[in-house]
């Protein structure tokens, strides 16, 4: 059973990897994946979230379960990055927390779907922003690293709160300790990314 990691959890500064087979499993993954995307109400969720060390992520745009697109993006590749726009992004792996982020307006996305097929598009407005905020994660970058100092002071005390939060969970064991965290990702890797 998956479950969404909290900020500062070691995957969701991991740099995940290139997946290079797709099998039941995996699809089950990521099924579970939108599963908790609804739950916890968000439209978008990337691996790292969920602890796994692999480059894909999982968008819905209406939130909803039964409502909207579901997109499955494997391999993600992003480039022509055109304009800048601000709005206000949440996080699910940092609950209460939410800040305006700059980002480009527009991008062009290149990856896989779940078949196999390549996906190419341009894509703007909230779509882009949600493709760049996921993409991000499997970088090992959260929103809150793209805001700046001065602003970032405001969301201080909201961080804290998640850090506190994460901590707990360590100590009551939903979290593994880092020995464990990294043997867990091993595996992953060993399974789909080839080694
Ligand atoms: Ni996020």
């Amino acid at each position: 059973m998956l479950r969404i990691v909290l900020y500062p959890h070691p995957t969701l500064s991991f740099e995940a990897q290139p997946i290079v087979r797709v099998d039941v499993k995996l699809k089950k993954l990521i099924d579970e994946m939108f599963e908790l995307m609804y739950e916890f109400r968000g439209v978008g969720l990337a691996a790292t979230q969920v602890d796994l060390p692999l480059r894909m992520f999982v968008i819905n745009e209406s939130g909803q379960k039964g409502c909207g697109e579901e997109q499955v993006f494997l391999n993600p590749v992003l480039s022509q990055p055109k304009g800048t726009e601000e709005a206000e992004e949440g996080c699910l792996s940092l609950p209460g927390v939410y800040a305006p982020v700059r980002r480009p307006k527009q991008v062009h996305i290149q990856a896989y779907d779940l078949k196999g097929r390549e996906i190419k598009q341009t894509v703007d407005g909230f779509l882009s922003r949600v493709i760049q905020h996921e993409h991000d994660h499997l970088n090992g970058v959260m929103f809150i690293d793209r805001i700046p100092e001065a602003n970032r002071l405001e969301i201080e005390e909201k961080i804290e709160e998640v850090e506190v939060q994460y901590e707990e969970e360590r100590r009551e064991g939903l979290v593994g300790d880092s020995a464990a965290i990294e043997k867990g990702r091993r595996e992953w890797l060993k399974r789909y990314c080839g080694g």
